[in-house]
This record gives structure tokens, C-alpha cells and sequence, in this order.
């Protein structure tokens, strides 16, 4: 029986999401120590630790099947692998910054100048498409130190929170691109690794699903039934079932996450009262 390699980053912004990601999918493995492959106990699937970097590549040589890694690093490797699913996590863009005592006044700034990045291709892409002329000095980390040691006018760097850039006295001036974390593939999986994948992609669209939904239980009044069950969407039809109190009627559905305040306020404006609001765990449809 043929197993699942799925690469991982080691150590970094996507390593404890993506093993989150595995375990609210069920797969069971032992997580932890200096272990760079493990296997699980009750999934096809053999997990491998890697540098986020160097994981394009072996997915494309076979040495993993699939991975997960930054949508930046999937764009900058330029290997013959693709994104099979978008995941939603570790959202950060990758920008360009100068130190903050610069008075910045538009992009031109950087005409003629030096910018740091481990993102080569990216940014000479970005350059390109801006007809900008820059010297791009590539370095594999630490690419925020490079102003102030004199290597570069500039950095061009994944910003998530904005700390590392505050702390190394720099200024996100420039977005370049939005990224998030995906899943790649290698383009010719065997047919049976290729059912693992759909097994996993269920039960990765599952869990994104019940993220993105909430479970909303409300009372109303008969007479207002009606007129509410017009305001929530809902999967299919809500389920509504009689309350021990006469003309009431309690009534169930799932509405998205993004939608929920508005229909919230919309419930109650439209009488209905002692709404609660559950999390999703699974949402299968
Ligand atoms: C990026 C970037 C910064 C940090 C920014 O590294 O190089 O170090 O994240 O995050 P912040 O805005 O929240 O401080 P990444 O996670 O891509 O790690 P890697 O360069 O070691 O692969
Ligand atoms: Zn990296």
C-alpha cells in the first residue's frame, strides 16, 4: 500500500499551522523531536520536515508528493509543480521597505538602487512591470539587516505582523503581491497517491467549510417564522422545531462567517430572540 510524502516547513510562520491543519484533518502522528520523517497511524500519509525554500523542488523531483509552503515561495521557485488548494492561512504579502527615516515619495525611489530580497524572480518581475531599474542583491535570510549594514537601499520581504520590519527599523512602503499558504503538488502523481490526495483534499475542504460557517440557533415567534427564514441562507432549508412555549417555534441553520454580523443584526431587527452561535468542527456536504 503506497503512502502520501507531504513536505512541511520545519521550523517558521507555516510549520504549527500546517501540522494543525493535519491534525483537525484526523491524521494522527507523533509531533515533535528532531524527527524529519514521520509517519501516521491512521492515514497513508508519511510526513517530512524541510526548509519551506527547498520543498518546490522536491516536490518536483518526487522526493515528496505534495506540500505545504507560502504562495510567494511556490511563485518564486518556478518548478514544474502546481497549487492544488488555496488554505487560507498564514496570509501575510511580500513588500518592499526602506529604513523609516527616509522621506519616501512614490516608487521611483527606487530607481537606480539596491534592494535585498530571497525573492529574485518576484521582484524583478514586480521591477519589470514598473520600469524600474534596480540592482537585486540576493540573500537566502536575514534579508532585514541588510540596509543597515550597507548592503542595500532597500529589502523587498514577507510581512505578517509588521514586527520584524519594526524591530530592524524599517517601513513597508510597497506591496508586491498578497500570499498565503497553498498546497502543491507534483504535476504526475500515480493513481493511487492521486486517491490519497482526493481523500485529503475532502478532508481538508471539511474543515475549511465549518471554519467559515457558523451553526446559529434562534427562537421566534410563528408569526415571524416566516419572514426570518427568508434572512438566513443557509445550507439548505433550517430545521425548525416547536418550543415547549405555545406560538414559538426554535429554528437552526448554518449562515457563513463573513455574512454574520449583517444577519445577526437583521434577526433581531426581525424579532428573533436567544440567538446562539456555534463553531463548526466538520462540515461535510
Ligand atoms: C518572513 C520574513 C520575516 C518574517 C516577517 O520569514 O522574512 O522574517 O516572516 O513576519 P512578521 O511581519 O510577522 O514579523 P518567513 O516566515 O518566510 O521565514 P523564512 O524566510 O525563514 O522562510
Ligand atoms: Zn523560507
Amino acid at each position: 500500500m503506497s503512502k502520501l510524502k507531504i513536505a512541511l516547513q520545519k521550523k517558521g510562520r507555516l510549520s504549527e499551522k500546517s501540522i494543525l491543519l493535519l491534525e483537525e484533518c484526523g491524521i494522527k502522528f507523533p509531533n515533535g523531536g528532531a524527527k524529519l520523517i514521520t509517519g501516521s497511524t491512521n492515514f497513508p500519509i508519511e510526513i517530512l520536515f524541510l526548509r519551506d525554500d527547498d520543498i518546490p523542488q522536491y516536490v518536483e523531483q518526487g522526493v515528496a508528493d505534495v506540500g505545504i509552503i507560502g504562495e510567494n515561495v511556490f511563485l518564486e521557485s518556478r518548478k514544474n509543480i502546481r497549487i492544488v488548494e488555496k488554505l487560507g492561512f498564514s496570509a501575510c504579502r511580500l513588500s518592499l521597505a526602506v529604513p523609516k527615516e527616509i522621506s519616501y515619495s512614490g516608487l521611483e525611489f527606487f530607481n537606480n538602487k539596491r534592494i535585498a530580497t530571497s525573492y529574485p524572480n518576484l521582484l524583478s518581475d514586480y521591477c519589470q512591470k514598473n520600469n524600474l531599474n534596480v540592482t537585486i542583491e540576493v540573500i537566502s535570510g536575514s534579508v532585514e539587516i541588510s540596509t543597515g549594514i550597507g548592503l542595500a537601499d532597500g529589502i523587498c520581504d514577507i510581512v505578517s505582523s509588521g514586527s520584524t520590519l519594526l524591530s530592524n527599523g524599517l517601513k513597508e512602503v510597497e506591496k508586491v503581491m498578497n500570499s498565503q499558504a497553498v498546497l502543491v503538488s507534483s504535476e504526475n502523481l500515480e493513481a493511487d497517491k492521486q486517491r490519497i490526495l482526493e481523500k485529503l483534499l475532502f478532508r481538508i475542504r471539511s474543515v475549511q467549510r465549518a471554519k467559515e460557517n457558523k451553526y446559529i440557533l434562534l427562537n421566534t415567534p410563528n408569526d415571524k417564522l416566516e419572514q426570518i427564514t427568508k434572512i438566513l441562507p443557509g445550507m439548505n432549508s433550517p430545521t425548525i422545531l416547536p418550543l415547549a412555549k405555545p406560538g414559538w417555534s426554535s429554528l437552526h441553520s448554518v449562515i457563513s462567517e463573513d455574512k454574520f454580523w449583517d444577519i445577526i443584526t437583521e434577526l433581531k431587527e426581525a424579532g428573533a430572540e436567544g440567538i446562539l452561535v456555534i463553531p463548526i468542527e466538520k462540515m461535510i456536504l
